[in-house]
């Protein structure tokens, strides 16, 4: 599997809510449990760790019945959301790119027991497993996405941020404004006082879209905290990170 590999599930992935009984076949999630330690965080600096659970280890609204579940952990630091979904995202591409079905889990969490004794904090899950329903979209028009001119106003880079624009988001709210171009694609989400932390976790789904977009197209991009796009987001919306292309 390689990055191109995720690169081309953007374009068809979807939620799989429906999956068929019993497990993932062992070989696959030999497959899944290996790629877990492949990927890539945008800030290298924040502790993580990624378990895998069961069904019965979880529980919470909106939670779809699979036979598996990643659960992500992360030492709380400023932007560990943002790294959360920048870093599960890549499973989830993974996951489509292998035929296994998976969906964002913002509602449930891992249930007392299935915490463990681990020092760092609980930030999302992802469900997993063998899917009974279509697990690929046809075209892209099957997305239900708002057009990029409603959230970005960067000028050119448009391979880099129509990928961004098909990514998932809670409840696809699609919290995202792109600004910036000249060399940098500055990020933002929408605050809100109820979804907050779900906002900034679609943001780094958006930022991973936009990575494996650049590698796609042989540019080199680099991700940094810009002091002045921090001071200045638009109205309403919080600064995350930009991406710096070269
Ligand atoms: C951070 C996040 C949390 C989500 N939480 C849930 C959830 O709890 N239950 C659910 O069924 N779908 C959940 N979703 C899936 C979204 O509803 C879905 O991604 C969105 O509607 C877009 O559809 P698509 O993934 O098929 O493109 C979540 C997605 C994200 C990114």
């Amino acid at each position: 599997m390689t990055q191109d590999d995720l690169y081309e599930a953007i374009f068809r992935r979807k939620s799989v809510r429906k999956y068929a009984l019993g497990k993932l076949d062992p070989t696959m999630m030999e497959k899944v449990v290996s790629h877990l330690a492949e990927l890539k965080p945008l800030l290298p600096e924040i502790r993580t760790e990624i378990k895998v659970m069961i069904n019965q280890d979880v529980k919470g609204m909106f939670k779809v019945d699979a036979p598996h579940f990643l659960a992500f952990f992360s030492e709380v630091k400023e932007g560990s959301p943002t790294n959360a979904g920048f870093m599960m995202q890549q499973m989830d591409l993974f996951l489509s790119a292998n035929e296994v079905g998976s969906c964002w889990q913002g509602g449930p969490k891992p249930i007392k027991e299935s915490m463990g004794a681990s020092e760092l904090e609980f930030v999302t899950l992802m469900a997993f497993g063998p899917p009974a329903e279509d697990i690929h979209r046809k075209s892209v028009a099957e997305f239900k996405r708002e057009p990029l001119e409603k959230i970005s106003n960067v000028k050119g880079y448009d391979d880099l941020l129509e990928p961004a624009r098909l990514a998932p988001s809670g409840t696809n709210n699609q919290p995202w404004f792109f600004s910036g171009g000249n060399g940098a694609i500055h990020v933002s989400y929408a605050r809100s006082m109820i979804v907050d932390r779900m906002n900034q976790i679609s943001s780094g789904i958006a930022l991973c879209h936009m990575w494996l977009a650049a590698n796609h197209s042989n540019k080199s991009v680099e991700f940094r905290i810009d002091r002045s796009a921090d001071a200045n987001p638009p109205k309403k919306y919080s600064y995350v990170a930009s991406m710096l292309i070269s």
